[in-house]
């Protein structure tokens, strides 16, 4: 089976909203009826690898006791184990918060795991309880990558795959 993707140099010519609106569709429709956390995790990954521009990393970690622990993802390979605190993804995911980095050398500790990384943006998977389940992390080579219209698109990517992931018994 081949599942088409969005185009996206159609899409990004109308604008950032219309589309995270359609790649959030999309992905709604890509996990549901799959229980699989592992699986769900691995397509969401790839589409939106394949669907967002000038992106060089998309992927998950998850959150295992005081650890992030690397899940599904697109891009090079990247460093397994992080910290809750350190990092980007560490630091996003103790203080349950998105978080935009423009330029990753001005970051305090920033993990390099691909130098080609520029810019980033993390956004923690918020279970309805509050629990943070892990963090999907976006890098691109380009300074200045991600503005707040993508943190809100990526916000609402987030909701739909921990909606997804929470009904498995791995969470
Ligand atoms: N840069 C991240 C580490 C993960 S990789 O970018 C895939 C960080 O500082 O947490």
């Amino acid at each position: 089976m081949q599942t088409s993707l969005l185009d996206p140099a159609l899409l990004s010519a109308r604008g950032k909203p219309t589309l995270y609106r359609a790649l959030a569709e999309q992905l709604d429709a890509l996990l549901t009826g799959e229980p699989d956390p592992v699986a769900n995790a691995a397509n969401a990954a790839a589409a939106i690898y394949h669907t967002l521009p000038r992106l060089n990393w998309a992927g998950f970690y998850f959150l295992r006791d005081d650890t992030l622990v690397l899940g599904p993802f697109q891009g090079r390979p990247a460093c397994v184990r992080i910290r809750l605190g350190a990092g980007v993804c560490g630091t996003a995911a103790r203080d349950r918060r998105s978080i935009l980095v423009p330029d990753v050398e001005a970051f305090p500790g920033h993990i390099a795991c691909d130098i080609a990384s520029r810019s980033e943006l993390v956004v923690p998977l918020r279970h309805g309880t509050g629990k943070v389940i892990g963090v999907l992390d976006l890098d691109s080579p380009d300074l200045a990558r991600f503005d707040a219209e993508d943190q809100t698109g990526c916000e609402a990517l987030a909701a739909i795959v921990v909606r997804h992931l929470a009904q498995s018994v791995l969470f």
